[in-house]
């Protein structure tokens, strides 16, 4: 399966919401800053995310290549860096990666982690142990995200660790209330997938043959509503 015209054409919209309209916004919920109600339940819910997948990835990740695919403000990449693992965080907003390079803790200062600047999917990343993408892939047409999971495959040897924005009643209704992201009335779409569907369709994809689904966990927290699913490499 191959990526549609679509999907550069979203990754420019994501790159102008994250890299200037809601990069303020984004910054502070990423951060320990205060935040509204509505935004703490949100940064509650990326926290459990986090968490959840950190579980899924073994604790001594040393010797192991990751990609932090859409890394954001670098807060995974960390912690993967603390487990030893050498480290690549890649994201399409510039500004988001000079925020990332900007916090880097002093724990891990001495420790692999490279932020750049670019599409996950640029081949001359090279290869990886693990994927994360996590809340990277929600806002491209299920088809590409699969096409984006095929060609992450590829080059990944052990395990690929993703999101999907379920579809259900009660996040429609967020997305049309738009507070589930900053300045909502701007951001890119997110798109909703049937999760039954989309792991069939996984299945199904000739490209991504060599994996097979692992764990899937839902975590809802206020207005952060998210869909973890593991392909494991055999
Ligand atoms: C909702 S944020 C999540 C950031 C980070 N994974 C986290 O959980 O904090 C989604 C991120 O994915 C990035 N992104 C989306 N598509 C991308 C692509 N094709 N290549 C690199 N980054 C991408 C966006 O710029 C944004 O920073």
């Amino acid at each position: 399966m191959m990526l549609t015209e679509a999907f550069a054409e979203r990754r420019c919209t994501i790159e102008a919401y994250f890299d200037r309209t809601a990069l303020e916004a984004w910054k502070r919920l990423t951060s320990d800053a205060p935040v509204g109600r509505i935004r703490a339940t949100v940064r509650a819910g990326r926290d459990r995310m986090r968490g959840l997948l950190l579980g899924w990835l073994p604790v001594d990740l040393r010797g192991a290549r990751v990609l932090d695919a859409g890394c954001g403000t670098g807060s995974f990449s960390f912690e993967l860096a603390r487990r030893g693992a050498e480290v690549i965080g890649v994201d399409v907003s510039a500004s988001l990666i000079d925020i990332a390079r900007s916090r880097r803790p002093s724990d891990i200062a001495a420790r692999p982690v490279e932020f750049r600047c670019g599409d996950m999917l640029d081949p001359s990343l090279g290869r990886f142990d693990f994927v994360v993408a996590m809340d990277s892939l929600i806002h491209y047409e299920t088809r590409d995200a699969i096409a984006a999971l095929a060609l992450l495959g590829a080059r990944t040897e052990s395990q690929i660790l993703t999101t999907v924005a379920p579809r259900t009643p009660i996040l429609a209704a967020m997305h049309t209330i738009g507070r589930v992201f900053p300045r909502g009335n701007r951001a890119p779409a997110i798109v909703p997938a049937d999760i039954r569907k989309l792991q069939r369709r996984i299945q199904a994809e000739p490209a991504l043959a060599g994996w097979r689904l692992g764990p899937n966990e839902r975590v809802m927290s206020g207005f952060y509503m998210s869909h973890a699913l593991s392909l494991v490499r055999g």
